[in-house]
C-alpha cells in the first residue's frame, strides 16, 4: 500500500484482528473508485461507520491523499489506501464487502449507457480482481450502466467458477432515497417516514417507483402520479443538468450508497428484517436481473421480494421497463463473450 495508517507503517502494527466497539466483530471493506466525486464522501462516511474495522482505499489517482485525509478521523476503521492496477489484489484480500463507484460519469445530453464503452471494460476488471482475491465478499455495484455492469460482473464470476447471486447487488438506493424524498415533500411528511418501493433497474423509464405500495398507505391524484414518475425517473439527469458539465449525482450518491452498505453489513453481522431495493439476479420477471426489495443476511440476499400488486399505470410501466432492461442485460451479458 502506497500510503496507510502511519502508525502501522511506522510501529509495525498489525491490526487485522477485527473487532469493532461494543466486542462484535468488524467488517472489512474496500472501495474502488474511492478518490473520485463519489468515492471521496463514502470512503469518509464509511470511516464513521462503527461495523468498519478495515477500510480499503483504491483508486487509480490520488489514493495516497485521500487516504492520509481520512485515516485521521478519530474514529475505528483502520484506513489503507492502494493506487493503480499493480495493487488492487492487495486491496481486495480478505475483503468482505467491495463497493464500487469507479467509472466515468455523464455529462449533461448523455444517456447512462453512453458511459458503457469506457466502464464496462473498468468494471470487468476489477471484478477480475474480486474473483480472484475476495470470491466470497459482497459486491455493491454503483458504476453505470448499472443495468449492464451488474450482468457484466455477473459474467466474469461465472467464467471465474464463483458466482454467488446473492453476492452480487447493483445499487438503486439512490432512486428509493429521491422517491423518499419527493414523495414526502408531496405528502407533508418527513422523508424518514416515507417508504417507496422502487423496482427495475437504474436508468430512465427501467426506474419504476410503485406509488401505489407507498408506506404510510396514501393515494394521489394522477397529476401527482405523472409528477412523480418523471421526477424520479429522471432524477439523476435533473442533477447533471445542474452540474452542467462537472458531473452527477456524488453527495447523495454516496449518502445512499452508505446507507445500502450499512444494510449490507447489518445482514452480515446476522440482523433480522433488513429489506431494502437492490437489482439483482432474480426470478420476479422473466429477466435475469432485476430490481425489486431483498431481504439481507449472513449470505447476502437471502430471499427476493415479489413485486406485490400493480395498478395499471404501473403495469404498463413494468413492460417498458422489462424491454429496455432486457436490451441492457444482453449488451452486458455479450461485453464479457464477445
Ligand atoms: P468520478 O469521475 O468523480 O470518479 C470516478 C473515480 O473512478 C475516479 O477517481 C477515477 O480515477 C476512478 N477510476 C477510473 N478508472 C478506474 C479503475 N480502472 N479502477 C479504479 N478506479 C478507477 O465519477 P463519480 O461521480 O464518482 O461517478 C462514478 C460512477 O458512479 C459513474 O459511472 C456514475 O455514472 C456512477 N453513479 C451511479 C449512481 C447509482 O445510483 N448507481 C449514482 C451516481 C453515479
Ligand atoms: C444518478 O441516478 O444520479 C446516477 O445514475 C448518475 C447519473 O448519470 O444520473
Amino acid at each position: 500500500p502506497s500510503n496507510n495508517s502511519q502508525t502501522e507503517g511506522l510501529l509495525g502494527l498489525e491490526r487485522g484482528n477485527c473487532r469493532a466497539k461494543g466486542g462484535s466483530t468488524g467488517f472489512k471493506v474496500a472501495i474502488l473508485g474511492a478518490a473520485g466525486g463519489i468515492g471521496q464522501p463514502l470512503a469518509m462516511l464509511m470511516k464513521m461507520n462503527p461495523l468498519v474495522c478495515v477500510l480499503h482505499l483504491y483508486d487509480v489517482v490520488n489514493t495516497p491523499g485521500v487516504t492520509a485525509d481520512i485515516s485521521h478521523m478519530d474514529t475505528g476503521a483502520v484506513v489503507r489506501g492502494f493506487l493503480g492496477q499493480q495493487q488492487l489484489e492487495e486491496a481486495l484480500i480478505g475483503m468482505d464487502l467491495v463497493i464500487i463507484p469507479a467509472g466515468v460519469p455523464r455529462k449533461p445530453g448523455m444517456t447512462r449507457d453512453d458511459l458503457f464503452n469506457i466502464n464496462a471494460g473498468i468494471v470487468k476488471t476489477l471484478c477480475e480482481g474480486i474473483a480472484k482475491c475476495c470470491p466470497k465478499a459482497i459486491v455493491n455495484l454503483i458504476s453505470n450502466p448499472v443495468n449492464s455492469t451488474v450482468p457484466i460482473a455477473a459474467e466474469v464470476f461465472k467464467k471465474a467458477g464463483t458466482f454467488d447471486p446473492k453476492r452480487l447487488l447493483g445499487v438503486t438506493m439512490l432512486d428509493v432515497v429521491r422517491a423518499n424524498t419527493f414523495v414526502a415533500e408531496v405528502l407533508g411528511l418527513e422523508p424518514q417516514e416515507v417508504d417507496v418501493p422502487v423496482v427495475g433497474g437504474h436508468a430512465g423509464a427501467t426506474i419504476l417507483p410503485l406509488l401505489s405500495q407507498v408506506k404510510p398507505p396514501c393515494s394521489f391524484t394522477q397529476k401527482e402520479i405523472n409528477y412523480l414518475t418523471d421526477r424520479i425517473q429522471n432524477g439523476g439527469t435533473e442533477v447533471v443538468e445542474a452540474k452542467a458539465g462537472a458531473g452527477s449525482a456524488t453527495l447523495s450518491m454516496a449518502y445512499a450508497a452508505v446507507k445500502f452498505a450499512d444494510a449490507c453489513l447489518r445482514g452480515l453481522r446476522g440482523d433480522a428484517g433488513i429489506v431494502e431495493c437492490a437489482y439483482v439476479a432474480s426470478h420476479v420477471t422473466e429477466l435475469p436481473f432485476f430490481a425489486s426489495k431483498v431481504r439481507l443476511g449472513r449470505s447476502g440476499v437471502e430471499e427476493i421480494h415479489p413485486l406485490g400488486p400493480l395498478n395499471e399505470y404501473e403495469r404498463v410501466g413494468l413492460e417498458k421497463a422489462k424491454k429496455e432492461l432486457a436490451a441492457s442485460i444482453q449488451k452486458g451479458i455479450s461485453f464479457v463473450n464477445k
